[in-house]
């Protein structure tokens, strides 16, 4: 399977995918998540990215696309699940072209419809384990204890980019750089909108019957 899950921020797909990867053992690549693990090792990548994401801006085309398609290539034969990648069209026409090159192409599209006062209160309210990375809601999806994760016990932290003013920026740059995508995706035939204003597990429920329909066929 080669899935591209789209959607505003917060929209759930990185709550989404850790789902689909345990029901069907696909591999997943967020791009946000391999920024964060590059800028934690203190790389010359993670550093070139900080001040991109800690505004709510994009990190240039040409630093994502060379990340994302070194990411792809080890996936080999078993495919991907794609989270937050691509997000403009030149990614997604480099993205195309690199899978060509493979004799392969994207499966299908996820698009997760999320409303953006949803997507704000679904950020502000975020808390991630620094150790193993589960994604906890201070109210949807709180932990056992108050801001300590029911996996390892260590202390819960915000992201720098789910602060109020860093949210509306995020919103405004996947509105006018990400939103295109849809219609890019969908000349294609290969969009399926998906209901992410749900409870997480009806969310996943309305996903596996789509991709349990892919498998199959
Ligand atoms: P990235 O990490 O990809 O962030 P994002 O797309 O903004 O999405 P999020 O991770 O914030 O949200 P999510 O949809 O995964 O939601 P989640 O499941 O956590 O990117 C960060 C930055 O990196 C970018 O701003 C950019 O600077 C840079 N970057 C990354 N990729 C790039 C690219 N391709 N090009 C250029 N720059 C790039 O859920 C959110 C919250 O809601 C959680 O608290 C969760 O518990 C809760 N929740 C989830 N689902 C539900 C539900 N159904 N009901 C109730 N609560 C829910
Ligand atoms: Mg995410």
């Amino acid at each position: 399977m080669r899935i591209v899950l789209l959607g505003p921020p917060g929209a759930g797909k990185g709550t989404q995918c850790k789902r689909i990867v345990e029901r069907y053992k696909t591999a997943h690549l967020s791009s946000g998540d391999i920024l964060r693990q590059e800028r934690a090792e203190g790389s010359e990548l993670g550093e070139k990215a900080r001040s991109y994401m800690d505004s709510g801006a994009l990190v240039p085309d040409a630093i994502i696309i060379e990340m994302m398609v070194k990411a792809i290539a080890k996936c080999g034969e078993k495919g991907f699940l794609l989270d937050g990648f691509p997000r403009t069209v030149v990614q997604a026409e480099e993205l195309d072209r690199a899978l060509e090159r493979i004799g392969a192409g994207i499966d299908l599209v996820l698009n997760l419809q999320v409303p953006d006062e949803m997507v704000a209160r679904r950020l502000t309210g975020r808390r991630s384990c620094p150790k193993c990375g589960a994604v906890y809601h201070i109210e949807t999806m709180p932990p056992k204890t108050d801001e300590i994760c029911d996996n390892d016990g260590a202390e819960l932290v915000q992201r720098p980019d789910d602060r109020t003013e860093v949210v509306q920026n995020r919103l405004k740059t996947y509105h006018d750089q990400t939103a295109p995508l849809i219609d890019y995706y969908g000349r294609k035939g290969l969009v399926h909108d998906v209901d992410g204003s749900r409870s997480a597990d009806e969310v996943s429920n309305l996903i596996f019957e789509r991709l349990d329909a892919l498998c199959c066929c």
